[in-house]
């Protein structure tokens, strides 16, 4: 086989065959095919697509490229949970717990976050004593014994993706349906759950712009997850503004901790309340959405999602006590943001707050950054609040100082007003199974 013929075959718009697309993979993870074919491949794909069989083949390629988690010592349904990335996105934070809480049990590996998206294991990793890295055996025995644990994807899980994501990221061949849905579900499969819950968020803060480019990635790989056999549902929620009112680490672990206490804003707890139905669905510990709600609601109310909360941060050699104080450190500097003029917000640009959070040092800007967990933002007000001039809009937090003015330039193109209310935006538009 010649890679060559491959690049030609797609850029002419032809389906790859199974055993050419495992030439590919397992040709680029041993370093045989150079980056630069590669590339051209990726190109050719992000141009002519890819049939959903294909993109089965790529999946499947990717997740044998390296090791397999076997949830099968739990015993039962496993689900899985993934949001394809947003800004204020703690929903992982707020659904484990609950769906532990009722019994469904939590295996879960999360990643860092790039760029203007946050990652689940950076939010944790504020917690002083947070341990994300931990072998297989413990992580499945923390499972079986409190019923969750949330740790750092491994190293040998998908380097094919590792790989392919990071040439991806230098190609401008990041934002193709065929191979984030390919990335996404190596991921998932690799990670060993029979069932998958997506959250696929489309709007400024999301890789997909519009609501039809995410249900077309959503129904790509709900298409994949079933082909490889396992339960997939895709919730489409909205990403045009972030998610709640906190954007960062620390502060978003404190907004995580008060809406499980029964203090959520709206918006949150409803993507929240609407992923973990599913989840408790697919693993039959409900019998219909609406079953699946009241649990939820019951151990919100009696707390015993907040209690396992506590349990899961201090199995993994987090400070409670911190947590239930609430004594998570913001960075010193606390900033104001005001309104320059009366009226209704009418947006709030997610993409530009996440790289304002970026800028505030609570983001990595390269793999290799330093993260300030205290950095962030808190929003006061939201999309179509009325708002008086010079009344805050925000806060944010950060150590620098020299990283105020900037923070304030973006800031000032992100939120936009108007004379009137703006319509109001569904937050979950859809869901495809
Ligand atoms: N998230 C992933 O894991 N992969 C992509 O390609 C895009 C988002």
């Amino acid at each position: 086989m010649r890679m060559v013929e491959i690049i030609e075959k797609k850029r002419n718009g032809l389906a790859l065959s199974r055993d050419e697309i495992r030439f590919v993979i397992k040709g680029y993870v041993k370093g045989i095919i150079p980056d630069y074919q590669i590339s051209a491949l990726a190109m050719a794909i992000y141009f002519r697509g890819m049939k959903t069989e294909e993109t089965s083949e790529l999946t499947m390629a990717m997740v044998e490229s390296g090791e397999q988690v076997d949830l099968s010592l739990l015993g039962g349904a496993s689900v899985d949970k993934h949001s394809s990335g947003g800004v204020g996105d703690k929903t992982t934070l707020i659904v484990a717990p609950l769906v532990a809480a009722c019994g469904l049990p939590v295996a879960k590996m999360s990643g860092r976050g790039l760029g203007h998206t946050g990652g689940t294991i950076d939010k944790l990793s504020a917690i002083p004593g947070f341990r994300a890295e931990m072998s297989q055996t413990s992580f499945l025995k923390q499972v079986q014994k409190i019923g969750i644990s949330i740790i750092s994807q491994t190293g040998d899980l998908v380097p094919a993706d590792k790989k392919l994501y990071a040439l991806r990221d230098v190609t401008a061949t990041v934002d193709s349906i065929p191979l984030i849905a390919s990335s996404i579900m190596s991921k998932k499969i690799a990670s060993g759950a029979k069932g998958i819950v997506l959250d696929v968020k489309y709007g400024s803060g999301a890789f997909m712009s519009s609501v039809k480019e995410a249900e077309e990635l959503a129904q790509n790989m709900v298409a994949i997850g079933k082909n490889l056999g396992r339960d997939t549902v895709a919730v489409l929620s909205n990403m045009e503004q972030p998610l709640g009112n906190a954007v960062g680490n620390s502060i978003e672990v404190l907004e995580a901790i008060d809406s499980l206490q029964g203090r959520g804003p709206s918006d949150l707890m409803e993507v929240s309340l609407e992923l973990a139905s599913w989840m408790l669905l697919l693993g039959k510990k409900a019998n219909s959405l609406q079953e699946a709600r009241l649990m939820l609601e019951e151990v919100l109310d009696n707390r015993k999602a907040w209690d396992k909360f506590l349990e899961f941060i201090a199995a993994q050699g987090g400070d409670t006590d911190m947590v239930s104080r609430k004594k998570l450190l913001l960075a010193p500097l606390n900033v104001e943001f005001k309104a320059t003029q009366t009226g209704y917000i009418e947006s709030i640009d997610a993409r530009k707050i996440g790289i304002s959070a970026m800028i505030l040092g609570a983001g990595r800007e390269t793999k290799d950054s330093k993260i300030d967990f205290g950095a962030g933002i808190l929003l006061l007000k939201k999309r179509g609040d009325l708002i008086i001039k010079d009344e805050p809009i925000l806060c944010f937090y950060t150590s620098s100082a020299d990283r105020i003015q900037p923070t304030f330039e973006l800031l000032t193109k992100a939120i936009k007003f108007s004379d009137n209310p703006p319509s109001v935006l569904p937050m979950v538009t859809k869901v495809i199974f």
